[in-house]
Parts: C-alpha cells; sequence; structure tokens
C-alpha cells in the first residue's frame, strides 16, 4: 500500500493507494472526521458492481449512508445533473452532518467536486475513483467541473477532495477500452517526469493490459506521485508547472472536440496528441529520432492510435485556438527534450504545427 501526501497549505489530504484499500475507507473516514452520513454519487452499474460492499463498510462503522444515483455519461456532468443531485442532498441533509463520496470515474469526480464546492459554500468530499484515468489523473488536483454546450469543463472550481482511496482492485472490471484510455495518461507522466515509469510500462505492458493489479499498483502510485508533487508546487496552475501535465492535450483535446467526443475517448486523443507533441519535439531538434521511435511504439504497443483518419486538420486547428491555456495570440505547447523531461515552448510556427499535425491526421487517400 502507498500513501501519497498532497501538500496544500490549508488542507492537505492524502492519495491512499493499493489491492483493497476500500476496507480502510471507515477508518480514514473517523480520522478525517468529516461527518457521519455519507452521500454517495455514483452511476447504476458502478452502484451495482460495488454499491452494497460500500454500504456495508460504512454502516458497520456507524455511518449512515444514502447514494444519488446519476446516469452513466458524460452528460451528468451538467448543470441540469448537478441542480437534481443538489435536491436531493437538501432533502436528505435534516440534522446531518453530510459528506459526499464520489464512487467511479472521472465524470462522477468532477460532477461531485463540483457539487460539493458549492453546496453550503463548501462541504467535505473524497475520492473512491474507479477507473484508471481517474486513478492517475482527475481524482487528484482539485479541478472540479460541469460541462456547458459551448464547451467542457467551462464551470468549475479549485476544491480539493479531503482524502483520494484507490484500491485498484476496482480496476478489475475496468473495460479494456478504459484501462487503454488511463494507460494513455500513465505514459504522459513516464514522458514528463520519469524515464524508470516509462520502461515500466515497455516491459509491462501486457501485464497492464490484463489488469494485473501489482502493475497497476506500480502505475497509479507512480502517476499519482508525480500529479502530488506538481499539485503541491502549483496548486492553480499559475507558477507553469501544473501546465506540464498538459502535453499532449492541446492537440488532443482539439481532436477529442474534432471528433465529436464520440470518436475517440480522452486517453485516445491524447495519444494522438503525444505523438503530434512528440514529432513536434523532434522537428525542433529537442529530441532524438530514437526516443521518438520509443515512444510511437509505446503508444502503439498500449492499443492506442498513432494515426487518425477522416479527421479535419483544420477543424483540430481551430479548435486548438480556443484553448483554455492559450496565451493571448502566442501558442504554447509542452514538448519533451527527452523521455523524462518536459519544456514548455511559445510562439512555434504554424509550419511546423502544421507539419507535425500531418504525421498523425492521415488524409482520406491513405484509407
Ligand atoms: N478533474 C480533472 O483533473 C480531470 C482530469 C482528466 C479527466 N477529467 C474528466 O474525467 C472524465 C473522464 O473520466 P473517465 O475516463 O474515468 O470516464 P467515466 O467516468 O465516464 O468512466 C468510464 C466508464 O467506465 C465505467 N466504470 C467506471 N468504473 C468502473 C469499474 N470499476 N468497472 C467497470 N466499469 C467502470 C463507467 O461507468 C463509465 O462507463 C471526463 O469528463 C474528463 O473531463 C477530469
Ligand atoms: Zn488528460
Amino acid at each position: 500500500m502507498k500513501d501519497i501526501r498532497v501538500n496544500l497549505k490549508k488542507y492537505p489530504y492524502h492519495i491512499i493507494i493499493g489491492r483493497n484499500t476500500i476496507k480502510f475507507l471507515p477508518a480514514l473516514l473517523k480520522k478525517l472526521s468529516i461527518g457521519k452520513d455519507a452521500c454517495i454519487i455514483t452511476n447504476p452499474a458502478i452502484k451495482k458492481r460495488y454499491g452494497s460492499s460500500v454500504s456495508r463498510l460504512l454502516r458497520a462503522a456507524g455511518f449512515s449512508d444514502k447514494f444519488i444515483v446519476v446516469a452513466d455519461s458524460e452528460k451528468s456532468k451538467s448543470l441540469a445533473c448537478a441542480w437534481r443531485v443538489i435536491r436531493n442532498l437538501a432533502a436528505y441533509d435534516k440534522n446531518k452532518r453530510i459528506f459526499i463520496v464520489a464512487l467511479g470515474g472521472g465524470v462522477i469526480g468532477d460532477l461531485s467536486g463540483f457539487i460539493a464546492s458549492v453546496y453550503k459554500r463548501g462541504v467535505g468530499y473524497i475520492q473512491v475513483p474507479t477507473t484508471l484515468l481517474a486513478q492517475v489523473d482527475s481524482s487528484i488536483g482539485g479541478k472540479t467541473a460541469v460541462d456547458l454546450k459551448e464547451a467542457k469543463n467551462l464551470i468549475g472550481a479549485f476544491y480539493h477532495p479531503r482524502l483520494v482511496l484507490s484500491d485498484v482492485n476496482f480496476l478489475k472490471t475496468l473495460p479494456k477500452r478504459q484501462i487503454k484510455s488511463g494507460l494513455a495518461e500513465v505514459i504522459k507522466y513516464g514522458l514528463i517526469k520519469d524515464k524508470r515509469l516509462f520502461s515500466f510500462i515497455e516491459n509491462r505492458y501486457r501485464d497492464i493490459l490484463s489488469a494485473d493489479t501489482a502493475s497497476l499498483e506500480y502505475i497509479v502510485a507512480a502517476s499519482a506521485a508525480i500529479k502530488a508533487k506538481i499539485v503541491s508546487l502549483d496548486e492553480k496552475e499559475e507558477k507553469g508547472i501544473r501546465t506540464l501535465l498538459n502535453f499532449g492535450h492541446t492537440i488532443g483535446h482539439a481532436i477529442e472536440a474534432a471528433g465529436g467526443y464520440l470518436r475517440y475517448n480522452h486517453g485516445e486523443a491524447i495519444a494522438l496528441g503525444m505523438v503530434f507533441a512528440a514529432d513536434l519535439s523532434q522537428r525542433l531538434r529537442l529530441l532524438n529520432q530514437q526516443a521518438f521511435k520509443r515512444i510511437v511504439e509505446l503508444i502503439k504497443d498500449s492499443g492506442l492510435p498513432v494515426s487518425a483518419r477522416n479527421i479535419s486538420l483544420q477543424k483540430v486547428l481551430n479548435a486548438h485556438y480556443r484553448d483554455k491555456k492559450f496565451r493571448g495570440k502566442r501558442n504554447r505547447f509542452v514538448l519533451i527534450n527527452a523521455i523524462g523531461e518536459a519544456k514548455i515552448k511559445e510562439g512555434i510556427p504554424l509550419k511546423l504545427i502544421k507539419k507535425s499535425l500531418q504525421k498523425i491526421l492521415l488524409p482520406a487517400y491513405l484509407l
């Protein structure tokens, strides 16, 4: 079991990672002393699989529990859904000391964190992430959000959980496509900060894809440690340190948007974005050819795409101009000098960006 601390001034918190760590839930909650009445926000599929065991653990330790179930879809990250959950919370919350448990993937985590941040001007919440992506990324760092039709994650706040409890046993029931999606983020951590993690995935990608819990525990812990450190140094993304986590995301987000959020899931789009960023790094003579080849090879081995067909380059370019992280008129990309070493570059010539985009966006005649 691993215990990683996110060092924040106001409410530092712990990330507990391991196999069957869910059994520590009651003891950890007692230590936090954030309330007696657990409101568990989850979706029907996760409730069916894990609801009764979580409920049993809580009740045996004297907590009350109420499940609030939302649909299993990105559409649940909406103000309308948040409103329904809040009405439910308010009806339940009479003479109680409630706290929120986000039991699920990134959709549940982002929605629950957002609700926790606004209900009664903020109630305590914990993250119990059940997808690889949520365990390595979305449950850590306090970014909460719901989507608007204009863009994803447009409404939200920084509001940190009081605890992240990651049990890798949950990942045994996760569909393979979701494992791959989370693995893209893990590869990202390797590329920006940890060449040992990158090599570990090169050696163990087969075990990871078949949900071997020891391998999963290693990659979740290594990734969470990197994210925790970065968030501790630059909580609100003001110092250019947290920006490094955006490696592969500028173009990745644009590809997700250009595909109408249907064609590629987050990890698949990020995989394409990472190939783009590595190619651009090579064109700018930051990264050598051998490292570039290793990156493309690992992304392929992980069952993730390295090129896309029938996605318009212009659409991607247009979407990337709308990136929240754009600084005025100057573009800004996270690139790499080597595997494990990231740097930020601004004002990259459009000609080079287009060339690297052509590397990942294949023209229709190659179909
Ligand atoms: N807050 C952040 O910092 C941050 C970072 C990255 C992504 N995100 C957000 O995360 C969301 C994506 O999260 P996600 O990839 O976890 O998707 P998700 O929450 O939609 O979960 C993916 C699917 O897996 C199912 N599932 C979850 N746990 C399972 C389990 N243990 N066994 C079987 N099935 C299970 C879910 O029901 C769902 O169908 C996006 O909305 C994205 O914007 C947020
Ligand atoms: Zn991401």
